[in-house]
């Protein structure tokens, strides 16, 4: 673990979750450092060692963790090391950005409503994997990003916040992929703005 001497923060925290390059953890590590996020992220965590996003996070003074899934003999014993880890850090919203594990419905019942996800499809459009490439094939005209609560059946919680782009007659899965991470940031944001604030008025 590499941790920081950050002083605890009175703001509620987040325990951000990713797998590989991070561009939305940084998104809203920079929207906190800025004020326009009512919060502090007390933890990154990655399942893989190898995560570009790691190395942006130090860089950036965050608190960060490697809980590696292949060191694990099951996705159970996984998402205990998970839930432990967690335990530690008590996070107001564990948030995953771009981490690419299925959680059991045992991990995500005991972090009830406490789980935001962020997925590159217009939900309950194309959940799962290769949302672009579906979108696409599907002849959709317009594809986005959602982000929603996690519930134990994956990518279908109740959904807080999407946005939109049209998908292009020359789109790729790559440039349709590009055009919708360019908004997710943003999204994510704002879509925690709302958890927060639904927070603070007690709903
Ligand atoms: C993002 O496009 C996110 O929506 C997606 O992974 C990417 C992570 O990018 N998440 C999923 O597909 C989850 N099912 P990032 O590491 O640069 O934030």
């Amino acid at each position: 673990m590499v941790e920081t001497n950050a002083e605890s923060s009175p703001l509620p925290s987040l325990a951000v979750l990713i797998s590989g390059r991070g561009s939305n953890m940084m998104a809203i590590a920079d929207a906190c450092e800025r004020g326009e996020l009512p919060a502090h992220i007390a933890l990154v965590i990655s399942n893989r060692p190898d995560a570009k996003g790691l190395e942006h996070a130090q860089d950036k003074g965050l608190t960060t963790d490697v809980i590696d899934h292949k060191a694990y003999a099951s996705r159970q014993l996984f998402d205990q090391a998970l839930h432990d880890r967690l335990c530690k850090a008590q996070p107001r919203w564990i948030v995953l950005a771009g981490f690419m594990r299925i959680l059991t419905p045992e991990f995500v019942n005991q972090w009830e409503g406490k789980i935001l996800n962020i997925h590159p499809s217009l939900l309950p459009k194309h959940p799962g994997l290769d949302t672009h490439k579906k979108a696409i094939e599907s002849g959709d005209t317009e594809a986005g990003a959602s982000v929603h609560i996690v519930t134990p059946e994956l990518d279908a919680g109740p959904v807080i916040a999407q946005v939109r782009v049209p998908v292009l007659n020359d789109d790729t899965a790559e440039t349709l992929g590009k055009r919708v991470l360019a908004k997710e940031h943003q999204l994510f944001i704002d879509a925690l703005k709302i958890c927060l604030s639904r927070d603070s008025a007690g709903r």
